[in-house]
């Protein structure tokens, strides 16, 4: 009763506000969500700002600048007790530019370990350490669709499904946005490196709106995040910072947005006749260019003063940024520099632990891992990559931290006794021949590196194929032609083609970029302390022929409705691995999926348990995922099935544990152009769980009528 006077009487404050008449109440309801319970009183705060600014110190505050390289700043006015804006990146840890901060796995990493919560965790840890630089906005969370995984930037991101991003968005979000405001990005299709500031990506928009916004519209709507940076490229004709389809009509017009939209840097494009690109962005909803003025600044005044765009799109501009100041306590609780934060043991200890859980264990025969380790036995680490500190692209999304593990020294500090050798190149000699075939097991570390992959330009941009940089398969080969105990742990951002090294070696584990601690997680799973439960967020395809084509070199590209594991299943094509699998050390079996209802009606939700055992003599995590499809849908095209729910479980050795899943049925809803919105098709679904996209023992049918 008392939230409903207090909401009512706020709709009626806001109506009389300044600015604020013809506001729907829908806004409003989008400004309060964003804002929290203070929202009232930060309106009429902005409103009577709007007021005192001057055009000059408003047009001051629409674009930013880099006094010095380490910082990135949109001045706010201090004497009117606006805060700067003061931004670093990024997504994979503080401090870039600025000096050590931690280093954790990248996302792609955390991506697989398919829990969010860990996620948070660690958003709130990178944001403590963005506060003990003094800055107050992350760059962060990358969160776009992984379309192919040749992209440069694939570490970045989480995965390739949406649902899944989503998730795992969310829960750094929850947690980084405790400490600091952040930028989702890049809104939106951004997925190629080398073109990715002349490219314009065609996109039907069932496509669009069912591929890559749904997880972008959650962390609007559920995530309440500050601000979205939009990306470099062109959609469907228009350069994503002035295009009023996905700003104006999608972000702020039906999702309510109701933060600030920045460019990405230097991500706007200079005005050729008249204030064009000006005007372009300026309606299409950019409050904030960085991190040079070409558009905004000196021409955003110009186009005013010439008539061609009214104050009042700079007074929204303003008060978008406000509000993310206000709203985010940037005013009252600004960040202030405290070295004792950063890599604090706790900060380490959480990238451990992450590094260990994000582990996928692809292949692993005859029981090659673990390997427990014992006074006596002799290891063999080698491989281009063991003894090479391996955090990931140099980009913007870099970090340095100090001591950085790499799989040697965390293999020898775990060994336990055991003799560990490395050699530095594949064995040349009879006696190091000997020395490999001889010993218990070989480790052998591989994979890609910021040499292979990478941000354009900063980095080293996309690859041109799947295959392991050149010598590290024959490496592999080699020590399995001497030892029947080659562990290979292969390192990098994305999908590779490990079809010879799953071929040669026993055990095959994907470590990622697994970050400052990666050797001793590493380390973890070799050794078995910690039983891998990593799945993979992207499919490995067993040829780049499976997948559509990945054109970074023409200007113009077409995206289709099918990309990653939907693309495979609707090609009916066998990948090496699929999405969501890996291996643990021990076994598990599903029975008794019971769905709460069999038939369903519009805005219910679908109530899924299933029972997990343990058949292994080992406790475990698994991570049970519910898929959905509509095998007799008249939607075309459609997936075979989507990943709709997921959820993680640990079960000791011998038992079983019971594990709830929930879909709201809107969720199933496909994108109807006709009636510009998402509608639920009357038709039997197909619920399918299991442990991976390719292994759903279990299924069910649920009639749903809208
Ligand atoms: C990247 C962004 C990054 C920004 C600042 C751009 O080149 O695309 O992701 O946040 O630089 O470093």
């Amino acid at each position: 009763m008392r939230r409903l006077t207090k909401s009512l009487l706020v709709l009626a404050l806001l109506g009389a506000g300044c600015g604020e008449s013809d506001r729907p109440a829908t806004a409003t309801a989008a400004v309060r969500n964003y804002c929290g319970d203070d929202y009232v009183e930060v309106e009429r705060r902005i409103d009577r700002l709007l007021g005192q600014l001057t055009l000059e110190q408003k047009i001051f505050m629409t674009r930013g600048e880099f006094p010095t390289p380490d910082i990135w700043t949109a001045y706010g006015a201090p004497e009117l007790g606006i805060p700067d804006f003061v931004m670093t990146d990024g997504p994979r840890g503080a401090g870039r530019m600025l000096g050590n901060a931690t280093a954790f796995p990248v996302a792609m990493a955390r991506g697989a370990t398919f829990d969010p919560e860990l996620e948070r965790r660690i958003g709130e840890t990178i944001g403590i350490e963005v506060r003990s630089y003094a800055r107050n906005v992350l760059l962060a969370p990358t969160m776009n669709v992984l379309r192919h995984p040749l992209w440069g930037r694939a570490q970045e991101t989480y995965g390739e499904d949406p649902f899944h991003i989503g998730e795992m968005a969310l829960g750094f979000i929850a947690g980084a946005q405790t400490q600091v405001p952040v930028t989702a990005k890049h809104f939106a299709v951004n997925s190629i490196e080398n073109t990715r500031h002349t490219v314009n990506v065609t996109v039907d928009e069932r496509t669009l709106r069912e591929i890559y916004l749904p997880h972008f519209r959650r962390v609007v709507q559920e995530g309440r995040v500050a601000g979205v940076m939009s990306a470099y490229n062109s959609v469907n004709g228009a350069f994503c910072s002035e295009n009023p389809d996905l700003l104006r009509d999608i972000l702020k017009g039906e999702w309510q947005f109701a933060g600030f939209v920045v460019s990405d840097w230097g991500g706007t494009e200079a005005n050729v006749n008249g204030y064009d690109h000006t005007i372009a962005a300026a309606t299409a909803g950019l409050d904030l260019e960085m991190f040079v003025e070409k558009i905004y600044g000196a021409p955003l005044f110009g186009a005013i003063e010439s008539g061609a765009l009214d104050e009042s799109v700079v007074d929204e501009m303003i008060r978008r940024q406000l509000r993310a100041r206000f709203c985010y306590a940037l005013d009252t609780d600004p960040p202030v520099a405290d070295a004792t934060q950063r890599e604090t043991p706790a900060a380490r200890a959480l990238a451990r632990e992450a590094a260990g859980r994000s582990m996928v264990l692809l292949h692993n025969s005859g029981g090659a891992l673990p390997v427990t380790p014992s006074a006596g036995m002799d290891i063999v680490v080698t491989g281009p990559l063991a003894d090479f500190e391996n955090l990931g692209d140099t980009g913007s999304s870099s970090v340095t931290s100090g001591n950085v593990v790499t799989a040697l020294e965390g293999l020898m500090a775990g060994a336990s006794g055991a003799t560990i050798t490395h050699l530095a190149a594949p064995p040349a000699t009879p006696a190091e021949e000997t020395v490999v075939a001889d010993a218990d097991a070989v480790v052998v570390v591989i994979g890609l590196s910021t040499d292979d992959e990478g941000e354009a330009e900063i980095g080293a941009g996309d690859r041109d194929s799947l295959a392991l940089p050149a010598g590290h398969a024959e490496w592999v080969a080699q020590l399995a032609a001497l030892s029947d105990r080659v562990i290979v742990i292969v390192e990098g951002g994305s999908a590779l083609d490990l079809t010879d090294v799953v071929a040669d070696a026993d055990a095959v584990v994907m470590a990622w970029y697994p970050g400052v601690e990666g050797g001793h997680a590493i380390a973890d799973v070799v050794f078995g302390s910690v039983n891998p439960s990593g799945r993979l967020p992207i499919v490995f395809p067993a040829a780049l022929a499976d997948l559509p084509p990945f054109d970074n070199v023409s200007d113009e590209v077409t995206y289709g409705y099918f990309h990653g594991y939907r693309h495979l299943d609707d090609t009916n094509t066998a990948p090496l691995f699929p999405f969501g699998y890996g291996l643990s050390y021990t076994t598990f079996a599903y029975s008794n999926l019971v769905v709460e209802d069999a038939s369903l009606r519009g805005r219910d939700t679908l109530r899924v348990t299933v029972d997990v055992e343990n058949t292994g003599s080992r406790p475990g995590r698994e991570t049970v995922q519910l898929y959905v499809g509509a095998p007799s849908s008249t939607i075309s095209p459609r997936a075979a099935r989507d990943l709709r729910a997921f959820a993680q479980v640990e079960v000791p050795a011998g038992e079983t544990r019971t594990v709830a899943l929930e879909v709201p049925v809107e969720d199933l809803g496909t994108w109807d152009v006709a009636s510009q919105s998402f509608r639920v098709e009357a038709t039997t679904y197909r619920v399918e769980v299991g442990s991976s996209s390719r292994d759903l023992p279990l299924f069910a049918d649920v009639a749903i009528t809208p």
